[in-house]
């Protein structure tokens, strides 16, 4: 007995070890060694072994980052030292002065600079002691932050445990921890894993999963959050953990304490020995022996902010070694060894035309401001979210009225401001903004439920949220029905005019046309189109090639799995994630339907609220009989196994690659070629390192094309990659 049980705890610890290093590969150097798949399968087995052994369960383990139950409230927490703020400046004469004054506090002429970029996000603390993590904080107003520890531990790049001897310094010194002045990162002393040993970082959301959660936010009609920034403290600030690990914060970490104090004689090197114990250190750094090559890294940066996948508001700029840095010391605010180059916002002025209404897939009625069109980075804006009627009200705007917006993310403006100094004299001008009481697409009155901002139309025959729930359907990442794009819905739900056998409208007796039911009214019935596909073919824009096209299309969607169908449903705060992971806990949507609320709510990471909304989903009359009328027309309802949806032609030939993506291509939206490189196994990531295999080079490539050549990497063209795809 007692030797099972050492045999148990022999192969949990292997388990853990063996996930910790994919972790690290993974997450940390973005190389990983193993698919998904058996990644997954290393996980399940530590799982199953804990589950049956719950007095092994410790808390660094890998099963341990998600906690299962919310937090009540966040406890203070007072920093041992305090997490300073930074002095900012805009301009390169402000940075100048700021060098000068650092050479006059340190009477030498010649500083040695860290320049590394100031990722726009929130600033948290993770205290390791004896090499586990114990806490995770935020900064709060810098003396006092809030622990947040349970959130912090999501984040998967951040280490659980730091392996005693990836932190080690060379031994040497024993255990004074004395430093000498400036020199090169000599390491003085030993860190003993018994040291309370902090690491400082800024957590964030990558562009591109802060444009999948808002996606995933307008799909569930919630406001999108206004910015990256925004979207991570939010994130951070949750009182449920799953929340918070469905959401993939990542973490640039910057600074490393030991018992309080800097342990290393230079910046640069405790950046560089945190990166080896195994922490994300951000690789864009420079090592700067005058300010103006601190100059030439900030217009670089400034180049190419829009290429990194992450969001810059700057660069900070440090005194490379510690011994200065506790010399010129710091004010009750930011420290003066240290200083923020800041970049303009990506912000506009333009005036508020008009404000729309639009009806979204549940009957949300969203207010949209029609802008006087401006260039706001790159791009020419004429319209910008506002939202709901709440917003407009916080925000105070009138049509006619000088508004204030901003671009993050790379996604929809958003408006900020009302520029209330331009509303002087021009009162007349301005109008109040009045959500109708009847829905703009339909005419029914709408209702604002009890305890929600949004005024909904309730009308299921809605042609507005038809639309809504058909473009949803046929999207990408739902049932993949390409051809099916907004002007063929629209014609598809409209009534349709009837014709005599001379091909002349029938006229009822008021001379009006009399018109049929439209063509589809709901999902199931797009497949029973090929029965149609002549009045398909007749209609606008469409003609025999794409009507086929799209009948193909549907024909295909019938097959697709499991997940892909409930996301294509639409119901109330499934988004893509939690659409795989039903489809992972149900083996069809017969069981899913059936399904009680207290069962879904015991799934791991899906709340409460979520269960009601699925639950209330699957037990509506209508919804039922929709599910069985597209079971009748053969749209698979039930999930395949590993083997079949390989056998469905996802060829994995792209395993363990990595690609990068720059310029415009021909024949691929970013996202789709993206898609496809991973339904082979590859992955893409948004900067060209060493371990890049390809670079796929579209039209008006930016500066990724030379690091490519600069680090000999083999470049793609568009037909190259069409090639390696498989034709
Ligand atoms: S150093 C005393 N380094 O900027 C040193 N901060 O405006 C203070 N930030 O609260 C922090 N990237 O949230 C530092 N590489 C970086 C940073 C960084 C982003 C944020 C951090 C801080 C704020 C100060």
């Amino acid at each position: 007995m007692a030797t099972d049980k050492a045999k148990v705890r022999a192969e949990i610890d292997h388990l853990r070890e063996t996930i910790r290093h994919h972790d690290e590969r993974y997450y940390v150097l973005s190389e990983p060694e193993i698919s998904d798949y058996e990644y997954d399968e290393l996980m399940n087995r530590l799982r199953k072994l804990e589950e049956a052994h719950p007095e092994l369960i410790s808390p660094d383990s890998p099963t341990q980052r998600v906690a299962g139950r919310p937090a009540e409230g966040f406890p203070e927490y007072r920093h041992r030292v305090p997490m300073l703020s930074l002095d900012n400046s805009y301009s390169v004469e402000e940075l100048k002065e700021w060098d000068q004054r650092v050479r006059r506090g340190a009477g030498r002429e010649i500083i040695e600079y860290v320049a590394e970029l100031k990722v726009d996000g929130l600033s948290i603390s993770a205290i390791y002691k004896n090499g586990v993590m114990t806490k995770g904080v935020t900064r709060g107003d810098g003396t006092i932050g809030e622990d947040v520890t349970p959130n912090v531990r999501t984040i998967r790049s951040l280490p659980l445990s730091i392996r005693r001897e990836a932190f080690q310094l060379p031994s040497g010194a024993g255990k004074k921890r004395r430093r000498e002045h400036d020199g090169p990162a000599a390491d003085l002393g030993l860190i003993s894993m018994e040291d309370e040993i902090e690491v400082r970082g800024e957590v964030y959301l990558p562009a591109e999963e802060f444009r999948r959660l808002n996606a995933e936010r307008a799909e569930q009609e919630l406001p999108p959050f206004a910015n990256p920034r925004n979207a991570a403290s939010g994130t951070m600030k949750s009182l449920d953990a799953r929340v918070v690990a469905g959401r993939k914060l990542d973490v640039f970490c910057y600074d490393v304490l030991v018992d309080g104090r800097k342990p290393l004689a230079t910046h640069w090197g405790a950046l560089d020995r945190l990166a080896r114990a195994g922490f994300r250190v951000n690789p864009t750094r420079a090592l700067c022996s005058s300010i103006e090559e601190v100059m030439a890294f900030c217009e670089k940066m400034g180049d190419e902010r829009d290429d990194l996948g992450y969001e810059i508001d700057g660069v900070v700029v440090k005194v490379n070694s510690t011994a200065l840095q506790e010399e010129l010391g710091s004010t009750s605010k930011a420290p003066r060894w240290a200083v923020a180059y800041k970049y303009p916002p990506r912000q506009a002025t333009t005036i508020l035309r008009d404000i729309t209404v639009q009806v979204g897939r549940i009957g949300t009625l969203t207010p949209v401001a029609e802008l006087e069109p401006v260039l706001l980075a790159g791009t020419t804006v004429s319209r910008a979210s506002l939202h709901n009627e709440d917003q407009i009200r916080r925000l105070g705007v009138m049509i006619g009225d000088y508004v204030l917006i901003e671009k993050a993310g790379e996604i929809i403006p958003q408006v900020v401001k009302v520029i209330e100094s331009k509303r002087t004299g021009r009162k007349a001008e301005l109008r109040p903004f009045v959500m109708p009481r009847h829905c703009p697409a339909c005419g029914e009155e709408v209702v604002r439920l009890r305890g929600e901002v949004a005024w909904r139309c309730v009308n299921s025959a809605c042609p507005a949220k038809i639309r809504a729930g058909l473009k949803l359907f046929a999207s990408r990442r739902a049932m993949r029905i390409e051809g099916l794009g907004e002007a063929l819905i629209e014609q598809l739900v409209s009534p349709r005019i009837d014709y005599d056998d001379e091909g002349k409208p029938i006229l009822a007796k008021d001379g009006e046309p009399v018109k049929k039911a439209p063509l589809v009214a709901d999902f199931a019935d797009l497949y029973h189109l090929k029965r149609h596909r002549d009045e398909l073919i007749a209609l606008e824009r469409m003609g025999e090639k794409s009507a086929d096209n799209v009948l193909a299309q549907i024909d295909e969607s019938r097959d697709n799995d499991l997940a892909r169908l409930i996301y294509g449903l639409g119901i109330r705060h499934v988004g893509e994630r939690t659409a795989q992971i039903l489809a992972g806990a149900f083996e069809s949507v017969d069981e899913l339907m059936e399904a009680s609320e207290e069962q879904l709510a015991e799934i791991f990471e899906i709340g409460p609220v979520v269960a009601e909304s699925i639950h209330e989903w699957f037990h509506e009359p209508r919804n039922r009989e929709l599910i069985g009328r597209l079971k009748e027309a053969g749209v698979n309802t039930e999930r395949k196994s590993t083997g079949e949806a390989a056998a469905a032609g996802e060829r994995r030939n792209f395993e363990g690659k990595q690609f990068v993506l720059t310029g415009k291509l021909e024949g691929f939206t970013r996202d789709g070629a993206k898609e496809l490189i991973e339904r082979r196994g590859g992955r893409v990531t948004s900067s060209v390192t060493k371990k890049t295999d390809y670079v796929v080079v579209g039209d008006d490539p930016g500066s990724k094309l030379d690091r490519a050549r600069e680090l000999g990497i083999m470049t793609l063209d568009e037909t190259a990659f069409r090639e390696l795809l498989g034709g």
